[in-house]
């Protein structure tokens, strides 16, 4: 396993890289001032927008909005990874990379390393397992797998029982705690420790350099659940990861389209029919990092959903997630499958042929997008028209300019029977904007999570999610109360990683940030819908101020209330801890109290 680029390496590497003169390898650059001027690699132009300033290391695009750093670039344009990024970057200045954590040294060890040891060591074992289990492998085999496409996916056997991985590498307290913290063990109410995968097939879920980072386990008989995926831990996330991509580049590093499939099953089923370009995301919906490491190794991306009203859901959202995404030279398409088919059912039905020909007649994002509007208008009336107008305007302007934009307004205003022209000016009478905003678009249907439903937190915490997700740069300089993060609320957890990525990052637009946490186990899939909450402030309001109150009021509130419940034990008396607590509650709620005034 090849350790670690230290950090220093990578910050050093990037100060000193000439931005100007690795672009220039690249590009036509021409000196305009301090900065240069170019036309942008990223879309179609013909008068340059792209500007690159030397001094801050950085270019960006006033036409598409691309933007980023020397190592960006090298990603987006060579479609490197960010390793290879570096290393090449390295090269081109005749430096070494280092590693750390390798044999014999004594640099510093990531703190993950000993996490991806242990998962490692799990995925070995699993595989171990699954030889010595034939109830196991007959699964498999009934399922239409081959030893080799299990091999090639590193499939393995979690056996029943509840101490499997506990006993086998779990010796000491150091590791117990760290197998915890890899979601391969679990604890229960009563403190008790055990395997959290028992008697399931093991899916090992690779990141993008092959290092085994969680898994996915699916039972071999009808219990439940029937998947069970690694949680959230500091080595995997669910919003970035893609289970066979890794696989899928083992075949072919840039593959001319990739297939994102709902299942593990789609994807080892399609790869043991030769079809190995397949990767599903983890039980979650589709995020913008996702496309993002797609586009990334692709130009083309095929969604395969089932027809079912789930699938046709994920589908629609998959494509707003797109829509930003959509520089030109990148495509995006979908499948739709009948009700009750997959990937897995039609390729083991029909072979790798009946599957191709669906792949064939898959439908071009436009044409889905202005099915479903047409869906969802009346367009023989004028108000209908006007309505399709209304809806395709968010979505129409989270695309970056060019022209991919073009040809979507003009296949939009043949639809509508308008002409290009005054569809575009009913389309962007609030413009004049440069750049394309990426806030995803409002659905054509309430197809996603109303802000009503992510409603069953407490009041307070809601409108904090929303303040700091509406305006990042509004907890910029907030400190962050200790007693805050102590609370056992739902939503906080949330609440404080919010705030926590809005403080690293405040220029974060607030449609990255509701994507990077949207797989947040605690409620992050309503943040899209919390986005277009109306908290009826003023964009000029102090939002800062109404956050830093806001978050107050929730400390003050939960203080007062265990304080209250203090208060009525009183009468049946107190121990000296009790006591002491109620104290220093007293003591809390009066600072807060006084800092507010
Ligand atoms: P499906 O239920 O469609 O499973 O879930 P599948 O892939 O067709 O599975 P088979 O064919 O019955 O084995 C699709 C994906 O949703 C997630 C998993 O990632 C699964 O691959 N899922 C499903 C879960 O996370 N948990 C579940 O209980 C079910
Ligand atoms: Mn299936």
């Amino acid at each position: 396993m090849a350790g670690r680029i230290p950090q220093e390496f990578i910050n050093d590497l990037v100060d000193r890289a000439d931005i100007v003169e690795i672009l220039s390898n690249r590009i036509q650059l021409k000196k305009a001032g301090r900065e240069y001027k170019a036309c942008c690699p990223f879309h179609n132009e013909k008068t340059p927008s792209f500007t690159v300033s030397p001094d801050k290391g950085f270019y960006h695009c006033f036409g598409c909005g691309a933007h980023g750093t020397v190592v960006g670039f090298l990603m987006e344009h060579d479609r490197l990874e960010f390793v290879e990024a570096i290393e090449e970057l390295a090269s081109f200045y005749g430096l070494e990379v280092p590693r750390e954590n390798s044999r014999g040294s004594t640099a510093p060890v990531s703190p993950s390393a000993p996490l991806l040891e242990l998962l490692s060591q799990a995925g070995e074992l699993y595989r171990e397992q699954l030889r010595e289990t034939p109830a196991a492998i007959d699964y498999l085999k009934q399922r239409g797998l081959t030893g080799q496409t299990a091999a090639d996916f590193g499939i393995g056997y979690a056996p029943p029982g509840w101490d499997f991985v506990l006993k086998k590498l779990g010796g000491t307290d150091d590791k117990r705690d760290d197998l915890l913290k890899a979601g391969l063990l679990t604890r229960n109410e009563d403190g008790r420790i055990y395997d959290r995968f028992r008697g399931r097939i093991m899916f090992p879920i690779r990141d993008s350099r092959g290092r085994v980072v969680g898994f996915g386990g699916r039972v071999t008989d009808d219990g439940e659940p029937k998947y069970l995926n690694s949680p959230e831990t500091p080595v995997f996330h669910k919003g970035r990861e893609l289970y066979g991509l890794y696989e899928a580049r083992q075949i072919e590093r840039n593959p001319e389209r990739l297939l994102v499939v709902e299942g593990y099953m789609d994807v080892v089923a399609l790869a043991e029919h030769g079809i190995s370009n397949a990767v599903a995301t983890l039980g979650t919906a589709t995020t913008a990092e996702h496309l993002q490491r797609l586009f990334r190794v692709t130009r083309e991306i095929v969604f395969c959903f089932d027809g079912d009203a789930a699938g046709r859901k994920a589908a629609w959202r998959a494509l707003q997630i797109s829509l930003p995404e959509l520089r030109d030279g990148r495509q995006v398409k979908f499948l739709f499958l009948a009700d009750g088919e997959d990937p897995d059912s039609v390729v083991r039905a029909g072979g790798a042929a009946e599957f191709q020909a669906r792949l064939a007649a898959s439908q071009p994002l436009s044409e889905y997008l202005i099915e479903h509007l047409k869906e969802a208008t009346d367009l023989s009336s004028l108000d209908g028209q006007a309505r399709l107008a209304e809806l395709a305007r968010p979505l129409i302007s989270s695309i970056p300019e060019g022209v991919f934009r073009e040809l979507l307004l003009d296949k939009l205003a043949g639809e509508v029977g308008l002409s290009a022209a005054r569809l575009g000016a009913l389309l962007t009478d609030s413009a004049g904007r440069a750049t394309a905003p990426v806030r995803p678009a409002a659905p054509a249907r309430p197809t996603q999570p109303t802000a009503a439903a992510a409603t069953g937190r407490n009041p307070l915490i809601r409108r904090a999610i929303c303040l700091v997700l509406q305006q990042p740069a509004a907890a910029k300089g907030l400190e962050l109360k200790a007693g805050l993060r102590e609370l056992p609320n739902p939503g906080i957890a949330l609440l404080i990683d919010l705030l926590e990525a809005a403080q690293e990052n405040p220029d974060i637009k607030p449609a990255r940030l509701a994507d990077e946490q949207a797989a947040h186990p605690d409620g992050g899939s309503h943040l899209t819908a919390l986005l277009l909450q109306d908290l009826h402030l003023e964009p000029s309001s102090d939002w800062s101020a109404e956050l830093a109150e806001t978050l107050d009021a929730i400390l003050q509130q939960e203080l007062q209330k265990r304080f209250q419940r203090l208060a009525r034990k009183a009468a049946s008396g107190l121990t000296e801890a009790e006591k002491q607590e109620m104290r220093a509650l007293q003591q809390e709620i009066a600072t807060l109290h006084s800092n507010k005034s």
